[in-house]
């Protein structure tokens, strides 16, 4: 494990400015965003898809780094360059999503799942490495539901992010560590809060009993928001608090940054939430963002399988409005701009 190298690549991830493109949808993942726009989920169509987003001018300015999927790790633009090789020389960190999906969790509550993936990790992160990649993601979920999260899922699932994250290391790929409380149920926001809490202190206990190193990371959390479903919606400026108050009561300061996810919030909300806590301050990690469908949404609507163009607009511009939020300086009117 080279420390040094894993510091500068987290640190790199979290530049002030720029945050992270998730464009790591599994080829199920993204059948149902072309699915959306009438599009066949077939190679040549994804190719295109990750093409017109990676040669995009301009969005390098707000972006760090890219999650792959395996797929799109060993494909090349059309205009025959691999998609790693194509990132680096825009100066943007291609990353890989290691993981193989939430899979039923035997003898846990409804809807529990396990994050799969950690057999022949250590093999197959060579592979990523040679292919280019220098940062990993691993995606556990937690259900918010009736009697649960149980301390059975968090626990499982804090020890396989731990795990994988202390593979990684081993291998000096920098690990995103995204433990994702979902935000679609019912829930209030006070309920959102205790489960981010009580998730984020086991898996932070996990990471110092794996010792992984803490300064050699990325946190991909959710933010403590009311449920979608949920009667009453907390405002930009409860939900910004809430969610610092918990990090900050979490997240040791050695870690260089915080990468959200947007988790089904709209394309505006999910850059005004993180403005607003960039705007409060009084932290010591980068706070930025690693979206996928809130970056990607209006550039897949706007592409619709052909107008490149129109495509490449929409992304730059949600890019850059999650640029300035990382920075607190973003507003509303600049949406119309
Ligand atoms: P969303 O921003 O769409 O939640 O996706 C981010 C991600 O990478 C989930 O694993």
């Amino acid at each position: 494990m080279n420390e040094k190298i894993l510091n500068e690549t987290a640190r790199a991830m979290v530049a002030p400015g720029r945050g992270i493109l998730a464009a790591d949808e599994s080829t199920g993942t993204i059948k149902k965003r072309f699915d959306k726009i009438g599009i066949d989920n077939v190679e040549a169509n994804r190719q295109a898809y990750r093409d017109m987003l990676f040669n995009t001018p301009d969005f390098e300015k707000y972006t760090s780094g890219v999650i792959l999927f395996e797929e799109t790790l060993f494909q090349k633009s059309l205009s025959g360059v691999p998609f790693p090789e194509l990132l680096a020389s825009k100066g943007v960190i291609p990353g890989i999503k290691v993981d193989q999906g939430a899979k039923p969790l035997f003898g846990g509550g409804a809807e529990e799942t396990i994050t799969e993936g950690l057999d022949g990790l250590r093999e197959r992160l060579q592979k990523y490495k040679a292919a280019g990649a220098r940062f990993a993601k691993w995606r556990a979920v937690i259900v918010i539901g009736d009697g649960t999260p149980s301390d059975y899922a968090i626990h499982t699932n804090a020890h396989a992010l731990a795990r994988y994250a202390a593979l990684c290391q081993e291998a000096d790929i920098v690990p995103i560590v995204e433990p994702e409380v979902l935000m679609d149920a019912d829930n209030s926001i006070e309920i959102c809060e205790s489960v981010t809490d009580r998730t984020l202190e086991a898996v932070f206990h996990e990471l110092y009993l794996q010792k992984v190193l803490l300064e050699g990371i990325v946190l991909k959390p959710n933010m403590v928001v009311s449920g979608a479903k949920c009667p009453t919606q907390a405002g930009v400026q409860e939900v910004a608090e809430r969610t610092l108050k918990i990090l900050k009561r979490r997240v040791p300061i050695a870690v260089p940054g915080i990468a959200f996810l947007s988790g089904g919030q709209s394309d505006q909300l999910a850059t005004a939430h993180l403005d607003a806590m960039n705007k409060i301050g009084g932290f010591t990690w980068g706070l930025t963002f690693s979206y996928g469908r809130a970056l990607q949404a209006a550039a897949l609507k706007a592409w619709g399988g052909s107008n490149v163009e129109a495509g490449k607009a929409a992304h730059l511009h949600r890019a850059k409005m999650n640029g300035l939020a990382s920075l607190g300086k973003w507003d509303k009117s600049l949406e119309a701009a």
